[in-house]
């Protein structure tokens, strides 16, 4: 596949300027392109703007910025576009003035051009089939705000070729968005039950079922949302509230119609008056009413095909920034209770029919079970995707179970040579659900952490031992379980936004998913000790160097790297090899001389003071036996097989397990530092 070099975004207006300012932001080129000039300078201003507040909150350096701007090209000259690799349109949301632009792009553009819109309201479709190049043609939706929030629905049309859904979420993937694919039908999939949401809070206002105070509390208190739906219609403008309805009411009917009193208020060209006080009494019917909407009409789309459940939830998750999924709603209140509030929207709108996936689901009385990992084989090389982006990927049961079952399906296919493992969105993989940690320890249930644990040690020696290559693609953060089942792969390769880390120390635990043995067998076990002590990241370049990643390319090159690893088959992993200069000092803070100084609070011997005093000051924040008890097992592998190595770590699981210092450290993870006793 050929590379992704230029990018060209039409339309510098809201939409416009936020997503040339994330490719930007990720590194790679792009023209802005107007009309006018004084266009062209509005939409480069809102981005400077947009990045000096992020300079102000301290999210970005003043050189960032500088950096940032001089990725953007902004102009008029349409010609400056002609050889891009995909041009985004973000032009007005008219269907004449976007017939007028495609023609006129499909005109100017090389062969090789992929054309994409962010139409909000219309098909794809009507827009691929004023070009010459349907196969080359997809709708790209972004979220506002698009260099904020990272959902970006990429959806292919009948004629959409697999080389350019590929090519698209090869985008996505560079500019660190969280694809998910949509078919092309009205709403796409958010749209779809969010601007229903919208209408049947103003519907409810109609009927006086309740006053905006309470609908808007209402809504709160159902999504876990900050804001309610009439205070997001006056941030988003009720104009585009009505436009998407009726598109909307159009194309699937009545039920979708644009309650009268949002026309009204669009008319009289006034926010809603959010004041009010809220009746509580009236809050659960108006909840039931949501839920009945949304998940109702999240359960529809799915029946037609639109998007996945694992899919729909994300869109909510990640571009409405709703705490749970429409999904896990209904797991949460109960199928049961789903189907009933459902079946009052039923009754209330005739139109709208009970969405079979719910009714089979009722049927069964289970809750949905959802896909977190994803196998697809093409040609010789399987990919598996762990799919839980919106957490970054965290191992849990039900990941490790379902990545287990993905992994055996790879390695049974007599085609398949080479597995690669990759994580979906932004992170390869974020370690462990800690709250599962915590909720098992609270529960006197450690044995469920061991079983959980030595299931995943199994699966890590199938994909160590494997007849076929195992590659772990770490394009991204993976910290604990993620980064042992990279290092589990016989081969890495790595992008530069790739990392390794041992925060376990950090949160009064040991790395238990044979980290330790492995990073000792590729860096010694001073060296390992070094990282698994102090927590430190390893980035994807210093990994490179140590030889625990095999190949370190950009991000576009991935994709002909793991073709030629594919190609050469396996290599020893842990070979032979000299640590470089600059990682001696680190290895000797670890001497065992020297880790006995540390353990016993001392400072170390033989390096240079200031290194000394970083590493006790790293190790002071450290549960002390976590550290001491690593120490002892990194000791205890040495010479050992890896079999072996796995067994010594589960023999001292519930050691480190039971300790007060691993509750302690895992449940203040993100909300407070622990304070740890040694006991
Ligand atoms: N605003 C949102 O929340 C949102 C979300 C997702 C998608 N969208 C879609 O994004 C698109 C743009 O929306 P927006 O809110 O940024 O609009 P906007 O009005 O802020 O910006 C549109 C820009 O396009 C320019 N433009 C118009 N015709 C052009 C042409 N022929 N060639 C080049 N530039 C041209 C205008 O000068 C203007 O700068 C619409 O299709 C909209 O439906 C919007």
């Amino acid at each position: 596949m050929s590379q992704i070099n230029k990018i060209a975004v039409i339309g510098a207006g809201n939409m416009g300027s936020g997503i040339a300012q994330k490719i930007a932001q990720e590194g790679l080129s792009v023209v802005l392109v107007d009309i006018k000039e004084e266009f062209v300078e509005r939409g480069i201003n809102i981005i400077r703007q947009t990045l000096k507040e992020a300079v102000e909150r301290k999210i970005l350096s003043s050189e960032q910025v500088h950096d940032i701007l001089s990725h953007i090209i902004g102009t008029c000259d349409f010609e400056m576009v002609a050889d891009a690799d995909l041009v985004i349109e973000a032009v007005f949301e008219d269907k004449q003035v976007k017939f007028d632009l495609f023609e006129k792009l499909d005109r100017i553009c090389s062969e090789k051009t992929i054309l994409a819109t962010n139409t909000s309201s219309f098909y794809v479709h009507e827009f691929a089939q004023k070009t010459s190049r349907p196969d080359r043609f997809v709708g790209l939706h972004y979220f506002y705000h698009p260099a904020k929030n990272r959902l970006l629905e990429v959806i292919p049309h009948e004629k959409t070729s697999a080389e350019t859904l590929e090519k698209s979420l090869l985008v996505a993937k560079l500019h660190a968005k969280t694809a998910i694919v949509v078919k092309d039908a009205p709403g796409f999939a958010v749209n779809r039950f969010f601007v229903p949401f919208l209408n049947e809070a103003a519907r409810m206002l109609e009927e006086g079922a309740a006053d905006i105070a309470t609908l808007e509390e209402a809504a709160k208190q159902a999504f876990k949302i900050g804001m309610g739906p009439f205070e997001l219609m006056n941030v988003t403008g009720i104009p585009i509230a009505v436009h998407s309805s009726t598109t909307l009411r159009n194309e699937l009917g009545p039920f979708y119609a644009t309650a009268d009193i949002i026309k009204a208020q669009m008319e009289k060209n006034e926010n809603w008056d959010l004041s009010g006080d809220v009746d509580e009494s009236k809050i659960p019917a108006a909840r039931d009413r949501f839920y009945g909407v949304c998940l109702g009409v999240a359960a529809a789309l799915v029946d037609e095909g639109v998007a996945s459940i694992e899919d729909t939830d994300r869109g909510a998750k990640i571009g409405l920034r709703w705490l749970m999924g429409p999904f896990e709603i209904m797991n949460k209140i109960g199928i049961a209770k789903t189907y009933e509030v459902v079946e009052a929207i039923t009754r209330k709108y005739p139109d709208f029919k009970m969405p079979k996936v719910l009714a089979k689901q009722n049927e069964i009385g289970q809750p949905f079970a959802f896909n977190y990992v994803d196998l697809e084989i093409k040609g010789a090389i399987a990919y598996i995707t762990i799919n839980r982006p919106e957490a970054m990927n965290a191992l849990n049961e039900t990941v490790v179970a379902q990545l287990t079952r993905r992994f055996e399906e790879a390695e049974k296919n007599p085609d398949v040579r080479t597995i690669v493992l990759q994580g979906a969105g932004k992170a390869f993989v974020a370690g462990a659900d800690i709250k599962y940690f915590v909720d098992k320890i609270k529960a006197d249930k450690i044995a469920d952490i061991a079983e959980f644990t030595r299931k995943g040690h199994e699966l890590f020696l199938k994909i160590e031992n494997s007849e076929k290559l195992t590659i772990a693609l770490l394009d991204g953060l993976s910290l604990g379980g993620g980064s042992e089942l990279a290092l589990a792969c016989q081969a890495v390769i790595a992008t530069p936004a790739g990392s390794m880390g041992f925060p376990e120390t950090g949160i009064g635990i040991f790395p238990g998913l044979g980290g330790m043995p492995r990073l000792a067998r590729h860096v010694g076990p001073e060296l390992a000790k070094y990282y698994v002590f102090t927590g430190s990241p390893i980035s994807a370049d210093d990994a490179h160097k140590l030889g625990i990643v095999t190949r370190l390319v950009a991000p576009a090159e991935v994709a002909s790297a793991i073709n030629e690893l594919a190609s050469k088959g396996k290599a020893d992993k842990y070979r032979q090899r000299e640590i470089p200069e600059q990682f001696k000092p680190l290895a000797q803070l670890c001497s065992s001389e020297n880790v006995t100084r540390l353990l016993a609070g001392k400072l170390p011997e033989g390096v240079p003071d200031e290194l000394a005093a970083k590493i006790a000051k790293f190790i002071g924040y450290k549960a002390p036996l976590a550290l001491k008890i690593a120490n002892e097992i990194i000791d205890d592998q040495v010479g050992k097989s890896m079999t072996e190595a796995v067994e010594i770590e589960l023999g001292r699981l519930s050691d480190i397990f039971s300790t007060a210092d691993a509750l302690e450290g895992l449940s203040s993870f993100g909300r407070k530092k622990p304070e740890y006793k040694g006991s």
